[in-house]
Parts: structure tokens; sequence; C-alpha cells
């Protein structure tokens, strides 16, 4: 099954209106590639204004709430999202599990309220490395898997990010025998919860991924693109990962 590569950047908390400058190379290498789909996610002050500089890159939040509108200070809608100019959002960050303790059931809640107001959600699930010294891995994500994703998704809005907590910001990685099999079982658990879907649905590595080790991590079997922090800051170091995807596609 064919599915069109996702190269996704995720600022985090970073950037002021001076950084949009590096959406211009991303954005002509994204033309200059138009068999990858490539997205970029700031933080959400410059959605807007990100949108404004280049309207054909795909651009993305990092997270939305559950509820459409309502007494949530400091919250931002799915809505309000979409009608920033943002295509994707990214729910259920590993950060965003830790440091605002979002359980599983919550990013499923941000997941269906991006669909409602038709955004794409990046549903990102990983182990922390104690979990992974445990054993523990596979139980873990594939749990995270079946709690995060609203079991009425479909592959035109729902793309899936596994991110072992560990090689999140460490230059670290897994083997890619460990991003295979953790992949596989990813699509096997989406196939309980999604059916016929699953096959159709995008399974991003993300975790240290860079110009250097894109085109081996992006050629393993049902990986399906990256998700991208550090290295999507600057256009010198996201375009080479561009171009791993597009070289593959
Ligand atoms: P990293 O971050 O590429 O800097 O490791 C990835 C992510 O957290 O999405």
């Amino acid at each position: 099954m064919a599915r069109r590569k996702l190269i996704a950047g995720n600022w985090k908390m970073n950037g002021h209106l001076d950084h949009l400058r590096e959406l211009h190379g991303i954005d002509k290498a994204a033309k200059t590639h138009p068999q990858v789909d490539v997205a970029i996610c700031p933080p959400a002050t410059l959605i807007a204004g990100a949108v404004a500089r280049v309207p054909g890159l795909g651009i993305g939040a990092q997270d939305c709430h559950d509820a459409d509108k309502g007494a949530h200070t400091g919250c931002i809608s799915a809505a309000m999202l979409k009608e920033a100019g943002a295509h994707y959002v990214i729910v259920g960050h590993s950060e965003r599990r830790s440091d605002q303790g979002e359980t599983s059931e919550e990013v499923c809640g941000k997941a269906e309220a991006a669909h409602r107001h038709g955004l794409i959600a990046i549903v990102c699930v990983g182990e922390t490395e104690a979990e992974r010294d445990a054993g523990e891995a596979e139980a873990i994500v594939t749990a995270q898997i079946a709690a995060s994703v609203p079991a009425d998704s479909t592959a035109d809005w729902l793309v899936v990010a596994y991110e072992p907590v560990w090689a999140i910001g460490t230059g670290r990685v897994p083997t890619l025998d460990d991003v295979a099999a953790m992949h596989a079982a990813i699509r096997v658990k989406l196939a309980e919860r999604v059916g016929d879907q699953a096959n159709k649905v995008r399974i991003l590595y993300g975790g240290s991924m860079n110009g250097d080790n894109a085109a081996d991590l992006l050629s393993v079997p049902n990986v399906d693109g990256g998700l991208i922090g550090g290295a999507s800051l600057s256009a010198d170091k996201f375009v080479p990962i561009i171009e791993a995807g597009a070289a593959l596609a």
C-alpha cells in the first residue's frame, strides 16, 4: 500500500516573527518535491503569519482543546486554529503528556475536535526509556494507540507519530529493526481500532531525525514520514529531510 510520505516539523516553543523567514526555503523544497506532503507546526501565535507568508505550505498547530469553546483560560480550540489557517494539529505530544499531564483519553477528545473542524490530527505515542528497558515498549505504545485514536478515524484526517520519549532531542535513535517492529505493531493495533483504514493511515517516526539519518529511517517498512523537532527550525536542516523523503516516493 503506497502512502504519501509526510515530513512535518514541530517548532515547539521556539521562534518569533522573524523566524518565519525560514519558511521560504522550506516552501520552495515542498514545491520542488510535490510527491511528499510537508508541514510546519509553529507556535500558535505564528500560525496566521506563517499562512500569510507561504500560503501553499501545510501549517499546523501543536495542541488544541477538546471542546469547541468555553471557559478554558489559555486554551485554543480546533475551530480557532482552523480559522487561523492551520491544516494540521499535533495532539498528545509526549511533552504535553508529561508537562501537562494529558491522558490518552483527553488526546482522543482532542483528535475528535480536530476532525470536527476539518484539521488533520497528528496523534503522538511513545514509550519512556524505563518502559523500553523493562520490555514494555510495545505494550505501552499499543495501549496509547487504543485509547488515543478515535474509533471512527479515517486516513484523511488521522496521522500517527511514534516518538520514543528517550529519542526526542537527545540525538539517540532506536535501531531500524526496533522502529520496524514498533511501526508494525502500531499498524496491527490500528487495524483493531479503525479497521480497513489502518492500511492507509500514515505512521510517522519522530525523535532526533535529521538530514543524516532520515533516508534510513524513512526507508523502514511502515514509516510513512517524520515528525521533526530541532532539525525543523531551519530550512538548511529541514530541507535535506524533505529531499530524503522525496527520493523514496
Ligand atoms: P526532535 O523532536 O526531532 O528534536 O528529537 C521531535 C519531536 O519532539 O517531535
